[in-house]
């Protein structure tokens, strides 16, 4: 059965639109623990948009389940992770202008670099995740590096526009992950899925783990605010006797 690991970057990003301390989102990922999430990941940014160094420090003290530290495969971040040891990376490229991680890593051509990058964090136990779009030359990249995980991208497959174009994208990621599995890659998905577009996924065998973060706190703010207003409507009366 796949496990749901959640991301709590937005959480960091409504915290950070006020450079003030709520909402947390060490707190939140300890909500979704509770709640059956397996898995907590954070994105720490170069630019430090949302997700800050000592969110990360928390979290590597309070979480309960497992960690996944979403980074670029830079110096600074490989730094922290040995000084961390999450229990896994994910490695994705980065661009200081996009809204959110646009694409798959290009790890063709890479293969070397990656690999040596990621041998002393697989020396500590850490084990690592390539979050690749499901292009076969991708995959194979990503099992020359070897790495335990691929996230497959399935961006594109989320913004397809029309039902054709979703079910082509569909096909691609269904081939890409029987290819993965085929070199021993374990397979997780991730980016744009939400509370309609993953049932396409239901009968797709060999999933992990679907790695999801805006879609469950748009339904959050959604299913949260009825309370939280009435919370605020309740003390505002409670003025007037
Ligand atoms: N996986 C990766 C590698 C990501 O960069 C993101 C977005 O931060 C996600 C999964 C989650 O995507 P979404 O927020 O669209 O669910």
């Amino acid at each position: 059965m796949p496990f749901l690991c959640v991301n709590v970057d937005h959480v960091a990003t409504i915290r950070q639109a006020r450079l003030g301390t709520e909402p947390d989102p060490v707190t939140a990922a300890a909500i979704a623990e509770l709640a059956g999430a397996t898995g907590i990941i954070m994105h720490l940014r170069e630019d430090r948009r949302h997700i800050q160094d000592r969110d990360i420090e928390l979290i590597n003290r309070t979480i309960q389940t497992k960690f996944n530290f979403e980074m670029a495969a830079t110096e600074e971040m490989q730094a922290l992770a040995l000084k961390y040891k999450p229990a896994t990376v994910c490695l994705v490229p980065e661009k200081r202008k996009e809204l959110t991680t646009e694409g798959g890593l290009n790890c063709i051509g890479n293969e070397e670099k990656l690999k040596d990058y990621l041998a002393p964090l697989h020396e500590l136990g850490v084990r690592s995740s390539l979050f690749i779009d499901a292009d076969p030359e991708q995959i194979e990249a990503a099992k020359k590096i070897g790495a335990h995980y691929v996230e497959i991208h399935t961006g594109h497959f989320a913004d397809a526009a029309t039902r054709p174009e979703q079910k082509k994208e569909l096909d691609k990621i269904i081939k890409g992950i029987e290819l993965s599995q085929s070199y021993g890659l374990k397979v997780n998905l991730g980016h744009g899925l939400n509370y309609i577009n993953i049932k396409d996924f239901a009968k797709v065998p060999g999933i992990c783990e679907y790695s999801i973060g805006h879609s469950i706190m748009a339904r959050a703010i959604m299913i949260g605010l009825d309370k939280a207003v009435r919370d605020m409507i309740e003390i505002i009366n409670s003025f007037v006797d």
